[in-house]
């Protein structure tokens, strides 16, 4: 005060209530003449949006008027230090937004322009977060190591990562969180891309550019970024909408994030930024396989399954967890054509923004996709999806991902994708007949069924006809029944051999009855349950089967290929009568059995059932069962060449853990075989 020249209380009041009138006046004119507030920040800032809300965040009336009545006498001088303040209050140019652990920051990107943030000392040696208790066990994920092989990698909570000891980038592995020392902090820095600039003319396919991350740990360059000294600062371009930079800092962390400027793409970038102590906040994983296999495809859906979600044995309680927990997975797909995700197929977010197929949101059912854990095929728990609004004889690009729920934490909250795969739909025919009908899901006939109640492994597109079979409930129904009422006949005749005696009355040593239940088991279901292709695929061992009938849609086959067919059994009629009587399906193609589910057959049970199998080259053989993929025959791996249960697509033996030794195959005596 002693500085102040004292005033009287008429002064003084006058003077409070001028500044009062001048602060109200500086108000208005800050949020009505727009171009002033913008000439304050237009170096710094770009984006409108932005710009709009540091202006509602700057502190035009966090000014305490009794603060302004204490130095009453000075306003003219406060008013000018004040006027001043408008400008100098607002952040020196290109000055950081600090970023919080594990906290996205979300924002448009011009083209041209560089948006700078920190993440200062005091967060990167924060307090590490929680760990999380997301999954009943680490996952187990395979990676691509070299050509074909597959290794293990571990997907501890999905969240940890870190650079092999080879430093081969490729090579790395998932562990829980780095350890930090005493001097340093290692800190993930990832940013993906929501939305990318549009082509200016609508016939361009490529993509547009990609952001530029930047990285500096010198307070020399606070604003990493093109035109910087590059020693100064790491630089990654974003790869499909993501990009990673892993530092060890011992200070403040500083980021900028980069749109290059482009003549033939028009609009903005909108992007996540988000850095972590814990483990990267987004995550792509690159150079593992895409963890999700086809089982089967129909005109209007598919089936997919994962990777094995654990391999502990049934009896352990992991394993049971598993059986129990929530789906771990999300699945993203769309159609090849569609070029929107091109330049974001590694981004979490860029995905949710493009993709036609996406997981549901707030907890409520995806429309188009079911999902649910399965054992199917190797006895091990795995996420299964079920897809059904595709349209037919497309191919689909799709996703496997996890999000933000499926962990439950903070840490890595900005979901984690995996390296796409694809599939096409089969061909199917007209929709005329089952538009009529009001049949618009069903339209081949071919039809995916799974979670049969009896055949178990039972999971693959099966002859059908929309009309007869409107839904895939009802046609799993027929398929289930039919075979469980042939299993049940089997049983009585095995009921007569004498099993639970002694060891030396049994009829082998090696086999019980049991085998040999489970094998005419895993036999019956493959061989009453026929699965099915588009009548027009040309895949050399595909079998032709009900060539005389009429499709659905009531066309019949040209008149030489039906006189042609009328001469042998097997293509003129399907594998069961029982099909050809109460689905009709009409022409349509069948990947047979496997000829080791017969071999096995007759191997696990007592001679005197009379099993026999076909031998190759004898009549009956080649149209009653298949073989596995011969690795030297060009375009049979990865194939499903023949039929066995829990049969997926791009399978290596070995990399879901699925063994040759649990195929059980052979042929029987009985009503449904071609002998
Ligand atoms: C991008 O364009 C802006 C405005 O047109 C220009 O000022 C800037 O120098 C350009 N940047 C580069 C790297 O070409
Ligand atoms: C997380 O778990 C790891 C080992 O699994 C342990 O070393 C670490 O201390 C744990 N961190 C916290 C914050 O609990
Ligand atoms: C491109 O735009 C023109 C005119 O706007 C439109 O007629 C044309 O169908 C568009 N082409 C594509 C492939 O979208
Ligand atoms: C994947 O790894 C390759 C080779 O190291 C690299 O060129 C590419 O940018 C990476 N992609 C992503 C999305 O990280
Ligand atoms: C960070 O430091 C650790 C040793 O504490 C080292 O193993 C690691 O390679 C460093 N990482 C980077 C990205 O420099
Ligand atoms: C960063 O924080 C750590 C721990 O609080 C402290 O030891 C270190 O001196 C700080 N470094 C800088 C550059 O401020
Ligand atoms: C599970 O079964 C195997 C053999 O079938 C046995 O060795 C193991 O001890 C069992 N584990 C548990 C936890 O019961
Ligand atoms: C995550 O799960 C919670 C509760 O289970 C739900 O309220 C929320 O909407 C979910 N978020 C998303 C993105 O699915
Ligand atoms: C499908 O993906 C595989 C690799 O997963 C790739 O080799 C193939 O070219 C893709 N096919 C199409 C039609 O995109
Ligand atoms: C009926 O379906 C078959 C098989 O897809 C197709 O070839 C044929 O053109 C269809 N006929 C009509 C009239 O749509
Ligand atoms: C499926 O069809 C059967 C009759 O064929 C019907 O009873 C059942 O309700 C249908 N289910 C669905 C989900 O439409
Ligand atoms: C199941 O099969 C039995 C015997 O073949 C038959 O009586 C029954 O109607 C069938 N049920 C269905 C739903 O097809």
């Amino acid at each position: 005060m002693p500085l102040l020249p004292k005033l009287s209380p008429l002064q003084s009041r006058f003077a409070a209530s001028l500044v009062a009138l001048i602060m109200v006046l500086a108000l208005y004119l800050a949020f009505s003449i727009p171009q002033f507030a913008y000439a304050a920040e237009v170096d710094s800032i770009g984006g409108d949006d932005h710009n709009h809300e540091r202006l509602l965040d700057r502190p035009y009336i966090d000014i305490d008027i009794k603060d302004l009545e204490l130095r009453e006498a000075g306003y003219e001088a406060e008013f000018i230090g004040y006027d001043r303040g408008i400008i100098g209050r607002a952040p020196a140019a290109n000055e950081p937004t600090p970023l919080i652990n594990n906290r996205l920051v979300q924002t448009n990107i011009e083209q041209g322009q560089t948006l700078p943030y920190s993440f200062l000392n005091a967060s990167v040696f924060g307090d590490l977060s929680p760990n999380t208790t997301g999954f009943p066990s680490p996952v187990r994920i395979r990676r691509l190591s070299t050509g074909l092989e597959y290794e293990d990698d571990v997907l501890d909570d999905g969240l940890e990562w870190m650079d092999g000891e080879d430093g081969n980038t490729q090579d790395h592995e998932l562990r829980r969180r780095q350890s930090t020392s005493e001097d340093h902090r290692t800190v993930y820095i990832t940013a993906t891309t929501c939305v990318q600039p549009q082509p200016i003319i609508n016939t361009t396919t490529d993509s547009p550019p990609q952001l530029e991350l930047y990285v500096s740990l010198s307070t020399s360059n606070t604003n990493p970024g093109p035109g910087q000294d590059p020693s100064s600062q790491q630089m990654v371009t974003l790869d499909g909408g993501f990009g990673m930079i892993v530092v060890n800092a011992t200070g403040d962390v500083f980021m900028g994030l980069y749109g290059p400027n482009t003549t033939a793409y028009k609009s903005v970038w909108n992007a996540q930024l988000a850095a972590s102590i814990d483990a990267p906040f987004h995550f792509y994983h690159n150079g593992t396989n895409p963890n999700l296999y086809l089982v089967d495809s129909d005109s209007s859906s598919a089936l997919l399954i994962t990777g094995d979600l654990t391999d502990e044995p049934s009896n352990s309680t992991v394993y049971q967890e598993w059986l129990e927990s929530a789906t771990p997975y999300v699945i993203f797909a769309g159609n090849r054509d569609d070029t929107s995700l091109n330049g974001l197929q590694n981004s979490y977010c860029g995905l949710t923004q493009s993709a036609t197929i996406v997981p549901a949101v707030n907890g409520e059912e995806s429309k188009s996709v079911t999902m649910g854990i399965t054992t199917r095929g190797n006895n091990q728990p795995k996420q299964q999806f079920y897809i059904d609004t595709l349209g037919s004889g497309s191919t689909y690009n799709v996703f496997l991902a996890t999000n933000a729920n499926s962990t439950g934490s903070v840490v890595g909250g900005g979901g984690q994708v995996w390296p796409m795969t694809n599939f096409t739909t089969l061909t199917g025919m007209s929709f005329e007949c089952c538009l009529a009908h009001h049949l618009t899901l069903a339209d081949g006939n071919c039809g995916v069924i799974f979670d049969l109640s009896f055949c178990t492994q039972t999971a693959y597109a099966v002859p059908s006809n929309p009309q007869n079979f409107p839904n895939f409930t009802a046609l799993a129904a027929f398929y289930d029944n039919a075979t469980l009422a042939n299993y049940q006949i089997f049983e009585k005749v095995l009921a007569q051999i004498p099993c639970e005696t002694t060891s030396s009355a049994q009829y082998s040593l090696a086999r019980t009855c049991t085998d040999c239940a489970a094998a005419y088991k895993e036999w019956l279901c493959s061989v009453t349950i026929p699965r099915c292709t588009d009548f027009s695929s040309d895949l050399s061992w595909l079998q032709e089967r009900a060539m005389g009938q009429p499709f659905p849609n009531g066309t019949f086959l040209p008149e030489a290929q039906i006189s042609f067919a009328n001469n042998s059994v097997p293509l003129n009629s399907s594998r069961n009568p029982s099909i050809d009587d109460f689905v009709t399906p009409g022409p349509y193609k069948e990947v047979l059995p496997c000829d080791d589910l017969c071999h096995q057959l007759v191997q696990s049970c007592p001679a005197s059932m009379g099993f026999s199998c076909p031998r190759p080259g004898r009549i009956g053989y080649n149209s009653s069962y298949g073989q596995m993929p011969d690795p030297k025959i060009p375009g049979q791996i990865g194939q499903i060449t023949c039929n066995y249960p829990g049969a997926a697509y791009d399978q290596l033996s070995g990399a879901a853990g699925f063994s040759l030794s649990i195929l059980y195959v052979a042929l029987a005596v009985t009503s449904i075989m071609f002998i």
